[in-house]
């Protein structure tokens, strides 16, 4: 059964596959995976559950440092290439806000995935659920000020200079983002949304970072420290 609910994921599944390749994408490769495995390697986490797995390269990585994973994702196609890529893997298909796990995970994963998620407030209910407790969420994210600029992202001002413009920053809002044959939905939340939320479960903050790149076009370098593009948090579900 394919759950696609018109947010893009089903038709944008064979582009995104492509735009990861083995090393993820620019994000990904250049700016969020040495942070996020440095989260997770040698801290004794058993077991994960990766919330918006995609096709699963995250599930491979954190498999790679020794912890046993399960993936879910509502999206059929992006579930069926991370089962080939990784045949003996746990991959469930389903969404963030009806999954239904007991408190059996020592770390729970939403890397580039909460911004999809209609429900935000379900979603991470159901993922404070399935942490233990002393467990671990860890979140990377596209920032609040990211989401509130222009679903085309930068533009010219009239002299020429290029600008990111956010506005509306305090209305939550979906936005249709495509780049390189990819059209999805993304969710806009003030970062009060986010915060608000995970305190409200009573889970402890323990890192907040705006990870830099660390390579690649000195272009997209100079754009990522004019505009805050990502963050990671960690949170802690008292024990
Ligand atoms: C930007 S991709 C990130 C995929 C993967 N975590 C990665 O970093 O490569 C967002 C993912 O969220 C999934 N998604 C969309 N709506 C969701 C929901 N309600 N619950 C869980 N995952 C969802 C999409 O199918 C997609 O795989």
């Amino acid at each position: 059964m394919n759950e696609d609910v018109s947010d893009g994921w089903a038709a944008s599944a064979v582009a995104w596959i492509v735009e990861q390749g083995e090393d993820g994408d620019y994000g990904r490769r250049f700016v969020l995976d040495a942070p996020m495995r440095a989260r997770i390697e040698g801290r004794g986490f058993r077991n994960a559950l990766d919330v918006g797995c995609g096709e699963g390269r995250f599930c491979r990585i954190m498999q790679r440092a020794g912890i046993r994973t399960t993936g879910v994702d509502p999206t059929e196609a992006l579930l069926a290439r991370a089962m080939e890529l990784d045949p003996q893997g746990d991959y469930r298909l389903g969404r963030a806000e009806t999954m239904d796990f007991g408190a059996e995970f020592d770390l729970v994963v939403s890397y580039l995935s909460l911004i999809d998620m209609p429900d935000l407030a379900g979603s991470v209910a159901r993922m404070v659920a399935a942490l233990r407790p002393g467990g671990t969420l860890l979140i990377a994210n596209l920032t609040s000020f990211n989401t509130a600029g222009p679903s085309e992202g930068w533009t010219r001002d009239g002299e020429g200079v290029l600008r990111f413009v956010i506005d509306h920053y305090m209305d939550e809002r979906p936005t249709w983002v495509t780049w390189r044959g990819i059209r999805v939905q993304n969710w806009h939340r003030p970062l009060s949304t986010y915060m608000t939320l995970l305190l409200d479960h009573g889970l402890q903050l323990r890192l907040f970072v705006e990870p830099q790149p660390t390579g690649g076009d000195p272009d997209r370098i100079a754009r990522h420290r004019r505009v805050p593009f990502f963050h990671i948090m960690e949170w802690q579900k008292p024990a």
